[in-house]
């Protein structure tokens, strides 16, 4: 969406037509609110930038087939090495030599996928934040073998979105989900320990720490099947950090399917 809307051609790939159909949906839902405020006295100008956006999107449910003219992948794939690195090997034989891939995982080791390609040096991560449009930040990644230029490449695609990109190591969880995650696993410790309620926490970091959301509202928004994997990957690495222990209350909801707002239930319940 935000490629899109700043002039860039999209193709957006995924599994099936009926998750095409659902993606589009939501990206024109989500361009009708950012046009809302956006051109908010000049309707008109806004149903053109509406449509000049969707103009540069198109969708396709064959990656291989459409990345022979892409010079940038952006990967948002399911958080399983083994998966990424099967699509990756694939797109690295169909797509030309100067194509950078990137992707925009939350926790994975971005060296680990680079190393199955052939094109190590061309090879980064694009870490973008939920709700994407709204967010501002994206970490670009540079892992010991990407080049300076492709790093650049990277840093100038973010700007080029409207994004501010910080750059980091390709060390667990970059910078952000470092740090948010841990917090939001002491918060749900916390909770498990029964020492305060999860609207009581929620309240207390929106109102004492000035944080938009509550971490159980941000855990649900993010989903907690994401939350898992990424404290589940990190608790493999380090099994003695107390830090990334995994939760019983996480796991026992992802069992139910409670994976958050986008399955209607999570720490909360949604209409
Ligand atoms: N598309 C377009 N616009 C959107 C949107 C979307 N998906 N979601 C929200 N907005 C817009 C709304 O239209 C609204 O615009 P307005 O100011 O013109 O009314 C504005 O954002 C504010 O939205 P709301 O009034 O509905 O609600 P809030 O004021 O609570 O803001 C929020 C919503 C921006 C999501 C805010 O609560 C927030 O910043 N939350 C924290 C988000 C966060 O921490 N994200 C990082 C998660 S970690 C991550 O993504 C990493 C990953 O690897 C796990």
């Amino acid at each position: 969406q935000v490629a899109a809307a700043s002039g860039h051609t999209v193709v957006l790939v995924d599994q099936s037509d009926e998750i095409l159909k659902k993606s589009t949906k939501g990206i024109e839902e989500s361009l009708k609110r950012v046009t809302k405020k956006k051109f908010a006295d000049k309707p008109e100008a806004g149903a053109e930038f509406i449509q000049k956006t969707l103009k540069n999107l198109t969708t396709s449910t064959d990656a291989a087939s459409v990345v022979h003219s892409t010079d940038l992948v952006i990967e948002a794939i399911v958080e399983n090495l083994e998966v990424k690195n099967k699509l990756f090997k694939t797109l690295d034989k169909f797509a030309p030599e100067h194509t950078i891939f990137a992707s925009n995982t939350s926790s994975l080791q971005i060296t680990k996928m680079a190393n199955a390609t052939t094109r190590q040096d061309r090879f980064g991560g694009l870490h973008f934040f939920n709700p994407v449009p709204m967010m501002k930040l994206v970490e670009v990644i540079k892992t010991p073998m990407t080049s300076q230029k492709t790093f650049e490449s990277l840093v100038d695609f973010s700007k080029a979105v409207g994004k501010s990109p910080v750059s980091c190591k390709d060390t667990p969880g970059f910078i952000v989900n470092r740090l948010l995650v841990p917090y939001m696993m002491e918060a749900v410790r916390l909770f498990e320990r029964g020492d305060a309620s999860k609207e009581d926490i929620d309240v207390a970091m929106k109102l004492g720490a000035g944080y938009p959301m509550g971490p159980f509202e941000l855990l649900d928004y993010v989903g907690l099947d994401t939350s898992k994997y990424i404290i589940d990957g990190w608790h493999s690495l380090e099994p003695n950090n107390p830090l990334f222990a995994p939760s019983p209350l996480l796991n026992k909801l992802v069992e139910e399917k409670k994976l958050g707002k986008k399955t209607g239930e999570g720490f909360y319940k949604y209409k």
